[in-house]
């Protein structure tokens, strides 16, 4: 057994994509079904198959092992989702680890030296060089234990303390460069990319440090906020800041707050709400927006953006993106035109939960910008705002949930009930249709033969009793051949050959079409998928010789017309042999 091989069979898949997804069991044993994190949907059809360790989503046609999914969700290498899979469950890797690709062992440099990178900024905070930032620290009431929570440090400004510290470790002058940690003069030389800094590192979801933002710690410094650019390790659009630590809490409580900033999220953190992410510098992104949705399986999302201008109009494209992800949203606009750190350093960390806690739905936030945009005492004025409003409830997608705020905004904006009722009419008139599920891999696969390929995989038994009579020729004429062959092959070589042994000769259209059809039926024990075996077998062979009966006769015909009369004479025999044998089997 091979590495991978071995380690499939040591861990368990649906405690893996438990880790991303929830996942609830069904009625069948070893099934677990939950919201599917490749796209957007309200009900569950993403099923994963605890015995034969595969998932497959029915929705988006999304399929496979262990691996797979890690390599999807984590967009990472096959060598990565490896190497992460054995690190989580404490298996050792091979000595050998020459396990590694270019890409994947690039990946790795640039993690490793981002943990050094975030260490020595830890370390230099706590130094002596530190104390301008330590000081910044206090003064904005970040506390020790939130240092240390969210490992902030802070970089010395003269730019050649991690060009020294990286130079002792056997990394490339490329792998250097690659980092974006590292800056190159035209003359050649090397210097730190952050200087004079005050550190955030920013990790991805398994907690490796992937960037960083530094921070100025003068008004007159420019750029306040200095962020790392994109690498091989990390791609801003789908990284949200603090998602690590939010990552339990956020499944707890089915919720996520949204802020703008990272001093935001350690404000929010500290006053004991730990579902709280951000972008990092930039706008809020369709790829986050999913996170959230995988993350709170698809319930609450409180945006908490600054009061500015800027924190309005960019919460109303949040709102937007999450509402298309159909995500519950709500939006805590602060009194006193506070940012939530700010409103927490001057009112309290149960002022802060109290008024989230009463954060209404985002129409009634949208309701007010619409009262403020529209000239209100006007009836048009008041329908233009209602029109305004309407987009946003369309996305509702439960229809009485809709109905209900439709009316409700109504009254909010004193616009007539009738005008609702029309304006609603027309829109769903509008609607476009829903967009059809991805090809069903599974149409013209007979029933007959997805029924046996059910009783094969699932029966050592049926599989020693059958597999010999299929024979090539029969086989051949099945339009799921390569399946059978592959059944047929594995059994060969080993009677106990395991599922993925059979997926391992399969190409992805097959394999599939294999998950297609092992996750679609009910599952069948060992005495039902012999009988079943037997059954369709018997069908099988009967159609075979009901097939090569018609074709004797057409050249029983052209021999008789030919005048090849003994031809003819045995072809009529051969057809009463066959004849018989249907008989006998009793079709
Ligand atoms: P803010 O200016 O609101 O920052 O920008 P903040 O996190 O609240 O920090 P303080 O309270 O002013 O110290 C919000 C976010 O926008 C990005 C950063 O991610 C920041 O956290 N940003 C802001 C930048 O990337 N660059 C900038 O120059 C400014
Ligand atoms: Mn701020």
């Amino acid at each position: 057994m091979d590495f991978k091989e071995q380690l499939r069979s040591q861990v368990d898949i649906v405690q893996t994509i438990g880790e991303y997804v929830k996942l609830k069991r069904t009625g069948a044993s070893g099934r677990y079904v939950g919201l599917c994190p490749f796209h957007q949907e309200k009900t569950p059809s993403f099923s994963v198959n605890q015995d034969r360790q595969f998932f497959k989503c029915f929705g988006c046609g999304k399929g496979g092992d262990i691996f797979n999914f890690l390599m999807e969700i984590e967009a990472v290498t096959f060598f990565e989702a490896l190497k992460m899979l054995a690190e989580r469950n404490g298996i050792p890797l091979p000595r050998r680890s020459d396990h590694a690709d270019a890409e994947s062992k690039l990946r790795a440099a640039l993690l490793e030296m981002h943990r050094i990178a975030a260490e020595m900024f830890q370390s230099a905070l706590r130094s002596p060089q530190g104390a301008e930032a330590r000081a910044y620290l206090e003064k904005r009431g970040v506390s020790q234990e939130m240092i240390e929570t969210f490992g902030l440090g802070y970089a010395e400004p003269k730019g050649q303390a991690l060009v020294r510290r990286l130079a002792q470790e056997p990394f490339s002058p490329e792998e250097l460069e690659a980092s974006r940690l590292i800056a190159r003069r035209d003359d050649g030389s090397h210097y730190d990319f952050f200087r004079g800094r005050l550190m955030f590192p920013i990790h991805n979801e398994s907690g490796k440090v992937i960037a960083f933002g530094g921070r100025a710690l003068r008004d007159q410094d420019n750029p306040k906020y200095l962020n790392s650019p994109e690498t091989p390790v990390y791609r801003k659009s789908s990284v949200l800041y603090n998602v690590h630590r939010a990552r339990e809490a956020m499944r707890r409580s089915n919720r996520a707050i949204l802020v703008e900033g990272y001093m935001d999220v350690i404000g929010v953190f500290a006053a004991g709400i730990k579902e709280v992410v951000a972008p990092c510098g930039t706008s809020f992104t369709p790829a986050q927006c999913r996170i959230l949705h995988r993350l709170t399986d698809g319930h609450t999302v409180v945006v908490n953006f600054d009061p500015d201008n800027a924190g309005a109009n960019a919460a109303e494209k949040a709102v937007q993106l999450l509402l298309d992800e159909s995500l519950h949203v709500r939006v805590l606009a602060l009194d006193g035109e506070l940012d939530p750190d700010e409103f927490i350093k001057q009112r309290g960390a149960a002022a802060y939960v109290k008024s989230l806690e009463a954060a209404p739905t985002y129409f009634h936030w949208l309701a007010d910008r619409a009262r403020a945009k529209f000239d209100m005492r006007t009836s048009d004025g008041r329908v233009d705002a209602f029109k305004f409003l309407l987009p946003s409830v369309q996305k509702i997608g439960d229809k009485l949930e809709r109905a209900a705020i439709a009316n409700d905004l109504a009254g909010y904006l004193g616009v007539e009930q009738g005008m609702v009722l029309d304006q609603f009419k027309k829109a769903a008139a509008e609607r476009r249709a829903p967009t059809p599920a991805a090809a069903d891999p599974g149409p013209g696969i007979p029933a007959l033969e997805r029924m046996l390929i059910q009783a094969l995989i699932s029966s050592e038994a049926a599989r020693i009793q059958t597999l010999p009579h299929l024979a090539d020729e029969v086989i051949g004429n099945f339009a799921a051949r390569e399946i059978f062959l592959a059944l047929r092959n594995a059994h060969q070589s080993d009677p106990k050959a395991t599922f993925s042994a059979i997926e391992a000769r399969l190409s992805s259209s097959a394999r599939d079409l294999l998950h297609h059809i092992a996750s679609a039926d009910e599952s069948i024990d060992d005495v039902q998928a012999q009988e079943q075996a037997r059954a369709c077998l018997r069908r099988i062979e009967s159609d075979f010789r009901k097939r090569r009966i018609d074709d004797l006769r057409a050249r029983g015909k052209t021999a008789e017309r030919e005048g090849r009369m003994e031809e003819a004479l045995g072809i009529i025999a051969e057809i009463e042999r066959l004849r018989r044998e249907l008989g006998r089997a009793g079709t």
